[in-house]
């Protein structure tokens, strides 16, 4: 596996593969890989030639107070991860190698970035494209793999590749959960025990939701009450938002009758915690 961090390094070795016909998967992380990415790897594995995967905390898309500085890191064990899950490229550049003095272009998107995370975290959905456009552009990949997870930066990226006419083929996964039915995440290691305890009500309150969708509820205020309701019982979480929208668009929905998702994103003590369901209408 080769372990690169350059750009010129990384597209040479790519673009030899590409010249000898080879597919060539992308899984795009920034890092402290867990079971969640590594099922996109696997996929990418099980799909394609050859896959590259990409460790990199993305300066621009967080936000002045976010947490860019304290993000968990460990190169090492990810390079491991991947080497056991089949990759044949890591690419971990520095940020100066991906943003040299003088760099001034970005992508600015709206449609499906605008509501939910978009419109809690400004910017951040542009750097999300930025940063994947660079990525597509130097590794060229004829797939890419992105987890369900993070429904909106899904749909965010197939609409950037759809507008921008780019020869890429988009695969969403689905979300890799614990045993207890909490999202895998690497910011779960910010919580505390008690902590970690209190952020089951995501999952909890999306389960609600979708037993109440399956019982015949339709109307989306409604159902988001359902889950307002579970949260509301645990004393360290905080709502940061819950919506019920339409899974292309993004857009919120007051009935259900296509296919929708119910997406939320939870403070837990300082940790932001976001989780969704997908709502499936059947006609
Ligand atoms: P990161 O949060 O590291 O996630 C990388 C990829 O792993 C994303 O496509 C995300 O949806 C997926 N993923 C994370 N947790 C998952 C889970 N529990 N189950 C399934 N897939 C999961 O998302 C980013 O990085 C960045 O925004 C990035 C796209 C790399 C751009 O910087």
């Amino acid at each position: 596996m080769y372990v690169v961090k350059t750009v010129k390094e990384a597209k040479e070795i790519t673009r030899k593969w590409k010249s000898e016909g080879m597919t060539v998967g992308l899984v795009p992380t920034m890092g402290y890989l867990h079971d969640g990415h590594l099922s996109l790897i696997k996929r990418s594995v099980a799909d394609n030639d050859k896959t590259c995967v990409s460790v990199f905390v993305n300066p621009i898309q967080f936000g002045k107070n976010e947490d860019f500085g304290s993000y968990p890191r460990d190169m090492e064990h990810d390079s491991a991860l991947c080497e056991q899950s089949g990759a044949d490229l890591v690419f971990c550049p520095s940020a100066e190698e991906m943003y040299p003095e003088g760099f001034c272009s970005h992508i600015e998107i709206s449609g499906p970035a605008e509501g939910l995370c978009g419109a809690r975290r400004p910017g951040h959905f542009n750097g999300v494209c930025t940063v994947v456009m660079k990525l597509f552009n130097i590794m060229a990949p004829t797939h890419a793999y992105f987890g369900q997870k993070d429904a909106q930066q899904l749909a965010v990226i197939r609409r950037m590749v759809k507008d921008f006419n780019l020869d890429v083929e988009v695969c969403g996964m689905p979300i890799i959960r614990e045993a207890d039915g909490l999202a895998m995440s690497s910011r779960n290691t910010y919580l505390s025990a008690g902590e970690r305890k209190a952020a089951l009500c995501l999952s909890h309150a999306l389960k609600e939701v979708k037993a109440q969708f399956e019982s015949g509820e339709r109307d989306a205020a409604k159902l988001k009450q359902s889950a307002q309701a579970v949260i509301a019982g645990e004393p360290l979480a905080r709502i940061d938002y819950i919506e019920i929208v339409d899974i292309i668009s993004m857009k919120p929905i007051d009935r259900l009758a296509a296919p929708a998702l119910c997406a939320l994103a939870v403070y837990i003590g300082r940790t932001r915690l976001i989780d969704n369901i997908a709502l499936e209408v059947l006609k």
